[in-house]
């Protein structure tokens, strides 16, 4: 699968959890559509080249990622945003059927933009958000005063992954509602919503989907829930007939009403190209296979680090157990290395290894910088990775990190 891709020779790349490596189709396709539809069909394009399918056509190509059927996604907007409609969602439902219950529970270490969204709108509708320290309390917090769980389902910092199926039945048989945050998860293993039978899930176009920077993300409403669901951000999109032209807002039947506004074409074609990689590997064992070289990518770079000892300063924070861990590997910083976790990733970037850096909270030990590196199976080898932890060793031992270029900070890191 590698050859579909176009990865620069020189570098190894461990950051397709943050932005997936670029699929060969899409500098074409786009080409295509720019000058062939777009310059040439100009607005007849919409119906000529099927653009006003794309949203759910793209959806329907994540649906078989994660394990729903064909209508139930939509392809739209950030995944902030979505999270935003989802959640509203779910509280608007809950107010109408339960509106004894408070709590939107979630876990500090959710990512932030799922927390700032919950907060402020928690705030606004009068729900708590109760944020569990620790994931062994989750379980004991969802009651009957829950109204919404929300989580994600791969930790972006640790990659610790949540036993979503359980959690899921756990909050259901309390009567609460669950949103899951997929962004670490599809494109990176298995899923299966269907079975699991959450309410709503959202995740990321850009990262292990190989959609391009600033893809736009996706969003699943179990299709029991779809059509009674209200959205909050009611633009014409989402309209059942938008060319009518309704004063009246009429919500599409299912899926289709969390849309918004005029979809990004050149966005979404451009996702096409990454998703379209993931279907062709389908005849190749597909999700399961991926996940299979994930694990053992992960397990050859855990296992090196930790062979080192904690002399060398490394410590490997993601999960030992295959079952509790997403696709990437984290590390922390301890003795001399710590404080220096930013320097050591400029070292190693500076020598072709791609990897990104995660700030802590100084003086809050559970939260320390990370060395994050993303194992994304359909590009990245063995003997590739393997290399890429000959470089790290040879920073460390060198102490390569200590030059003061390594310390400029850049607005991204
Ligand atoms: C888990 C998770 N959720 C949400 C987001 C935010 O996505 P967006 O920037 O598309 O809103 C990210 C971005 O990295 C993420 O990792």
């Amino acid at each position: 699968m590698r050859d579909f891709f176009q990865l620069p020779p020189d570098q190894i790349y461990l950051c397709g959890n943050s932005l997936g490596p670029l699929p060969r189709e899409t500098s074409g396709r786009l080409a295509n559509l720019i000058e062939a539809q777009w310059g040439r069909d100009l607005v007849r394009c919409w119906n000529r080249h099927g653009w006003m399918e794309l949203p759910l056509r793209t959806g329907d190509k994540i649906a078989r990622l994660i394990g729903a059927g064909p209508g139930e996604v939509v392809v739209a907007d950030s995944t902030s945003v979505n999270l935003y409609k989802v959640l509203c969602a779910a509280l608007s439902h809950q107010a109408r059927v339960a509106p004894q219950r408070s709590i939107v529970l979630t876990e500090d270490e959710n990512f932030p933009s799922d927390l700032y969204i919950a907060a402020e709108l928690c705030r606004e509708r009068g729900f708590e958000l109760a944020a569990v320290k620790e994931e062994a309390a989750l379980s004991a917090a969802i009651d009957e005063r829950v109204a919404v769980l929300l989580l994600t389902e791969v930790n972006y910092r640790s990659a610790l992954r949540h036993d979503m199926k359980n959690l899921t039945r756990l909050a259901r048989e309390a009567g609460a509602l669950t949103v899951w945050d997929l962004s670490h998860s599809a494109g990176a293993m298995p899923l299966d919503l269907t079975e699991a039978g959450p309410d709503f899930a959202v995740g990321c176009g850009y990262k292990y989907l190989c959609g391009g920077p600033g893809a736009p993300g996706y969003l699943w409403v179990n299709p029991g829930l779809a059509g009674a669901c209200v959205q909050p951000l009611t633009g014409w999109m989402g309209h059942d007939r938008p060319f009518d032209f309704k004063q009246q807002y009429e919500p599409a039947p299912g899926i289709g009403r969390f849309l918004c506004g005029t979809p990004p074409i050149l966005s979404l074609a451009a996702l096409e190209c990454g998703l379209d990689l993931f279907l062709a590997a389908e005849p190749l064992g597909g999700m399961g296979a991926v996940r299979h070289k994930s694990l053992g990518l992960s397990r050859l770079f855990m296992e090196t680090v930790k062979a080192w000892g904690i002399e060398s300063g490394l410590r490997v924070v993601s999960p030992a157990e295959p079952a509790r861990r997403g696709s990437h590997v984290a590390l922390s910083l301890e003795g001399e290395l710590s404080g220096a976790g930013y320097a050591v990733m400029q070292a190693l970037i500076a020598r072709g290894v791609i990897g990104d850096f995660r700030a802590g909270e100084p003086g809050n030990a559970a939260r320390p910088d990370l060395l994050r590196f993303g194992l994304t199976p359909l590009t990245l080898g063995f003997a590739e990775l393997a290399r890429a932890l000959g470089h790290l060793r040879d920073i460390l031992d060198r102490r390569e990190w200590r030059q003061e270029r390594f310390t400029k900070r850049e607005k991204v890191t």
